[in-house]
């Protein structure tokens, strides 16, 4: 990242003090792949425990922020208009498979906005950072989205409702309209990473409903900061519905259009 400020540096510290417990955890996770034994509760122990430390490291630093984590839930802060957002595992059925596909997501929201945002990747030691106005940043090195235009090239990441989860229609439908357009379509399993790597141009959009604040808030602000484009599919603010279409700005209206026909012809506002 270019200067990081204080505020950035608390939360870089906090997400690799996080991430070394999350290692560990993963490596008991890969023996016990092959165990009979579930690793179900493992797994929910080590995201509890990894919201924890996050919470310790980055309410001691700034002790008047408001919170919202998804394992433990909002608290108002002494200072009504900033809290952090926290998904202390994201991509939770990757790591209770041994998969490698798996991030911390932290962002800060102020008034509203999201100010800064982090996403690690601890497998492949790829710290994606964010502050508005400063761009993207991958470890040491500027991020920009993709400049692919042609839709045939392009490869999109989506997310798939599993077991309990409404919405298969709709997303059957969507793969139905976009794929024959597109180079492909990948379901990695972590919606912050997913985010991620449209910022770094390893995906040219992706798009996933019914997330939450803490999967996309981090990643909404990196694809901004690298030059992406976002709108939430359903009318209201992204944050708020998760319903999310993120892009690069050369496909993103063609992508929208495809997703959300109706609405681009009614001229609803979305996002
Ligand atoms: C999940 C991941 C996944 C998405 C799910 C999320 P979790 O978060 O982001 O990619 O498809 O909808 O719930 O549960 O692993 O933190
Ligand atoms: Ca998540
Ligand atoms: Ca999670």
């Amino acid at each position: 990242m270019s200067t990081a400020s204080p505020t950035l540096n608390v939360m870089i510290k906090a997400v690799r003090r996080a991430a070394r417990g999350l290692v560990r955890d993963f490596g008991e996770v890969e023996n016990l792949q092959v165990s009979t034994k579930s690793a179900g509760d493992f797994v929910s122990r080590a995201d509890t425990r990894a919201e924890q430390v996050l919470r310790s490291e980055l309410m001691e630093a700034r002790p008047n922020y408001g919170w919202l984590g998804e394992e433990g839930g909002g608290a108002a802060g002494k200072d009504p208009t900033r809290r952090w957002i926290v998904d202390p595992l994201d991509g939770t059925t990757n790591f209770l498979h041994g998969q490698p596909q798996w991030s911390i997501s932290v962002a800060l929201e102020h008034k509203g906005r999201i100010e800064a945002g982090v996403i690690y990747d601890p497998v492949k030691d790829e710290m994606f950072t964010a502050e508005k106005g400063q761009g993207a940043w991958l470890n040491d090195r500027r991020l920009r989205v993709s400049a692919r235009r042609d839709m045939l090239t392009c490869v999109f990441a989506t997310g798939l409702p599993f077991a309990g989860k409404g919405g298969l229609p709709t997303a059957l439908a969507e793969l139905a309209r976009v794929a024959p357009h597109c180079a492909g379509i990948r379901r990695y399993g972590s919606a912050a990473l997913d985010l991620a790597w449209v910022a770094a141009g390893r995906f040219d959009g992706f798009w996933e409903r019914d997330l939450h604040a803490w999967d996309i808030a981090a990643g909404l602000l990196l694809v901004q900061e690298a030059g992406g484009l976002s709108c939430s599919l359903v009318p209201g603010e992204v944050m708020e519905t998760g319903s999310v279409l993120a892009a690069n700005a050369e496909v993103f209206d063609r992508l929208k259009a495809m997703l959300i026909p109706e609405q681009v012809a009614t001229g609803n506002r979305v996002g």
